[in-house]
């Protein structure tokens, strides 16, 4: 599959990393000329390729969203619809609004097929995946198993948490915020068990 992942900071080279492990094409977008980035794509994800945020997105079949919250205002929506979109966004801090963060990305990405999924483990804590549980939320069935299959890819458990308001439960503020547990032990924690009660 084609993988845009917008962010070359912390969490976008990881995810990148692990993605191309798995065999899956990548395209890393920062917020400007693919060439600022072209350095630090090579050397933190060797095999991805530089690209505008554009670009990236037009050729992909799932997008990442890794970039500060703050800034995604600043994305243009327009080549969003239609895509599978991963939201690993964090508000900090944490959010007040009514809605989740992973809520607000839908309302703005219209026709997009927006997934929560990865904002809730730390970047340090997600190479390598293999036995830790990645939390999926989602109102979409089909964007959430596209999400989950390439989770399992890359080497995580996804664990479906319910619908994409109930993403809020992976949230800062949550208990479940920052866990990077195994499968069991992240389904046996209480704000979970009683989301899939
Ligand atoms: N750090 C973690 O452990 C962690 C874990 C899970 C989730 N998260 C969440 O993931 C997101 C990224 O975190 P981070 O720590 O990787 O942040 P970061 O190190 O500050 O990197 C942010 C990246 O986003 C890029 N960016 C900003 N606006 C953009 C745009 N419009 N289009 C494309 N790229 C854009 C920046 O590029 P420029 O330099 O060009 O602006 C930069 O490469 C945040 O929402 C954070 O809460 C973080």
């Amino acid at each position: 599959m084609e993988i845009a992942v917008l962010g070359a900071g912390h969490v976008g080279p990881v995810l990148a990393r692990l993605a191309l492990a798995a065999g899956h094409t990548v395209s890393i977008a920062g917020s400007g000329d693919p060439a600022r980035i072209a350095m630090i794509v090579e050397f933190l994800a060797p095999g991805a390729v530089a690209a505008s945020a554009a670009d990236a997105v037009a050729d992909a079949g799932l997008v990442v969203l890794a970039i500060p919250w703050h800034r995604f205002p600043s994305l243009d929506p327009a080549p969003f619809a239609g895509k599978v979109v991963v939201d690993a966004m964090n508000h900090w801090p944490p959010a007040a609004a009514p809605l989740g963060t992973s809520e607000q990305v839908a309302a703005r990405l219209t026709g997009a097929h927006v997934v929560k999924a990865l904002n809730h483990i730390a970047y340090q804590d997600m190479e390598p995946a293999a036995g830790r549980a990645a939390g999926v939320a989602g109102d979409s069935p089909a964007a959430v198993a596209v999400v989950s299959g390439f989770l399992r890819d890359i080497g995580f458990d996804p664990v479906p948490v319910g619908p994409l308001s109930a993403g809020r439960h992976l949230e800062p503020g949550s208990p479940l915020f920052g866990v990077a547990a195994g499968q069991p032990d992240f389904e046996n924690l209480p704000t979970l068990a009683k989301e899939q009660s």
